[in-house]
């Protein structure tokens, strides 16, 4: 028997008792003739303690232990003398009379301990020991219980749990494909699925009414700390459903996951107009924990012979509570520089400090009067004391910078705090973006979303311009900034796929051979249908206060895409090549 209670179970109650517990070692001290060795697993850590007077040989034994060595140890849980608070088996000791060494363990790469000196890529590349800290294990046991609460939701539900496969067509969803050779068709490649889109869908038609999986989805994108090439969706789809019953149920699950697992009550999901969210925020994903919407001085501002505004197609600002005197020139040229960064692009940055006592100092004061500046301030609800921060220029890129800086601000000021949940729907996305640079439209979520009911015929007679103002039923779900879940009522008829094919640029036969399938099975008897999905990394990552997916995940890759334990991706041999038809391009 290797143990009889686990390293973190042992309580004053259990004193007394004769035990065996195995595990790593952690940590071995010696002190006067005692040796103290830390034993860890997954669930703690517990104290074993060796006497050198009563027992040399086994002390001895003890003092050769190195880190991370696999033992067994038997002996009688005492009472400490100097407890330790800290820990759940800080009471109690193991005062050890047999000891086995399992298997001895080379001195780790690097510390496993909560704060590891070890750099990402070498903590990859072992990820077992890296999975023994306390934050990783951590992260990964919270991921497999948010699971355990998904499942008990939607099952509860009538959702039923189906597989989908992994070797299919290519789906667009807007990212490349990973691909896939076939051995046994020469020539031709699977794509892994970015989506199981069309197969819930086809699971709808199959009259399955109420489907969700918990699948990987595999995207050819660049990496960034919310984002991996394989992540996990909680794919969820629904027959004879309208948008509201949708939102309503998935409102459900998240508040379901935060009670149970958080033991936080959430409010009911505000839901905001993506128009809304562009024009207030200047992003579809508003981090709506803090205000500062943006302001728009447009009209106050042009006309008084200041050539950047009166130039600029758009002039918008954000008040930053209290920064007025609290930030210096230099604060603020620093502040000019970040949003002039490449990343931000901003051409420059107009300020307004209203200061306590009522005077105004400003970047723009010799284009309009101290008069003119305080009203400006006193329209757009600003108090003295505040600062304003003004962007202008193009319409979408300044909202877009401007949106940056607010984020930016919002950060200096401490608004992000992690354990405030701020969920919001947003609503009523555009079906279609116009791509000025290819001359076509996108779908703005995936082709197979439907236009707003009151749009179907617009959309089906409309000319150019119209299509540019159809509203779509998608919707996402937001919390705290981060895309957590996106979805749409779906299109169910033929004609109208076919028309958002035509729109999206296919020719009739390129999208038959693409996604015949489905079309033929809305031919079939179709129900009216749609779903989401949510990020089951980012869900985690964000319950946790995190903004990184990266530990959330067993397994991660690294920036470039490389799983930096197996070594993968990897060269093949050439007969390999040869058996999959593929010839290396040599340069
Ligand atoms: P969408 O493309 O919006 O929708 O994806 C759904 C959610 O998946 C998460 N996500 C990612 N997470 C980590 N790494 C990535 N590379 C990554 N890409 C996306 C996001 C996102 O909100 N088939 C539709 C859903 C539907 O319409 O039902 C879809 O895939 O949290």
């Amino acid at each position: 028997m290797y143990r009889t209670y686990n390293c973190g179970s042992l309580r004053i109650n259990h004193v007394g008792q004769e035990v065996i517990l195995s595990g790593w070692v952690q940590a071995t001290r010696e002190f006067g003739g005692l040796t103290f060795v830390d034993l860890r697993d997954r669930y703690g850590i517990t104290q074993l303690v060796f006497n050198e007077e009563q027992n040399a040989t086994l002390s001895d034994l003890a003092k050769s232990l190195g880190r991370e060595f696999v033992i067994k140890a038997q002996g009688k849980v005492r009472e400490r003398s100097n407890k330790n608070p800290n820990r759940a088996t800080g009471d109690i000791e193991i005062e050890v009379d047999q000891l086995e060494i399992i298997n001895a363990s080379k001195v780790p790469p690097f510390t496993i301990e909560d704060e590891s000196d070890g750099g990402d890529d070498l903590r990859m590349k072992y990820r077992y020991l890296d999975m023994r800290r306390n934050p990783v294990r951590e992260k990964i046991l919270f991921r497999s219980q948010v699971a355990y609460e998904v499942r008990s939701y939607l099952v509860k539900h009538d959702f039923v749990e189906i597989e989908t496969p992994c070797l299919i067509k290519s789906t667009p969803e807007g990212a490349r494909d990973f691909v896939v050779p076939s051995r046994m068709n020469p020539g031709q490649f699977y794509a892994l699925p970015q989506s199981p889109q069309t197969f819930k869908q086809i699971l709808m038609v199959a009259g399955f009414d109420r489907y969700f999986q918990i699948v990987k989805c595999f995207r050819d994108e660049d990496l960034r700390a919310d984002r991996q090439p394989e992540f996990t969706q909680i794919d969820c789809e629904m027959a004879f459903v309208t948008q509201d019953e949708i939102l309503t149920t998935f409102e459900g699950l998240t508040k379901h996951l935060f009670r149970e697992i958080l033991s936080l009550e959430m409010e009911d999901f505000p839901r905001m107009t993506y128009d809304n969210a562009i024009t207030q925020y200047g992003s579809d994903k508003p981090d709506v924990r803090f205000d500062m919407t943006f302001k728009d001085f447009t009209k106050a501002a042009q006309g008084h012979g200041f050539q950047v505004f009166d130039h600029s197609e758009i002039i918008l600002g954000i008040v930053v509570p209290g920064l007025a005197e609290q930030y210096s020139n230099k604060d603020i040229n620093a502040l000019t520089d970040w949003v002039k960064r490449p990343q931000i692009g901003a051409k420059g940055l107009v300020y307004i400090k209203w200061n306590h006592d009522g005077s105004i100092k400003s970047s723009i004061g010799k284009f309009y009067s101290d008069e003119t500046l305080t009203q400006w301030a006193e329209q757009c609800g600003a108090s003295k004391g505040d600062l304003i921060l003004i962007l202008s220029g193009e319409t979408d890129s300044t909202r877009k910078q401007l949106g940056e800086l607010r984020l930016e601000m919002g950060k200096r000021l401490g608004l992000l705090d992690p354990k405030d949940f701020k969920p919001l729907w947003v609503v009523d996305f555009p079906l279609l973006e116009w791509d000025e640079e290819s001359g076509r439209f996108h779908a703005m979520h995936h082709p197979f979303t439907s236009p707003k009911a009151s749009d179907v015929s617009k959309m089906l007679n409309g000319d150019h311009e119209t299509m540019k103002q159809l509203r779509a039923d998608a919707y996402d779900l937001v919390i705290n900034g981060v895309e957590i879940g996106g979805g749409s009522i779906r299109i169910h008829d033929r004609a109208l796929q076919e028309r958002n094919f035509k729109l999206l640029g296919f020719t009739p036969e390129e999208a038959e051979r693409q996604f015949g399938f489905l079309m033929g099975a809305f031919e079939y008897g179709a129900p009216p249908h749609g779903g989401i999905a949510f990020g089951f990394d980012r869900l985690c990552a964000v319950m946790k206060g995190s903004t990184s997916i990266r530990d959330f995940i067993a397994f991660p890759k690294n920036n470039m895409g490389r799983d930096m334990m197996i070594d993968a991706p990897s060269e093949i041999d050439t007969t390999q090549l040869k058996e999959l038809s593929l010839r290396l391009m040599k340069e």
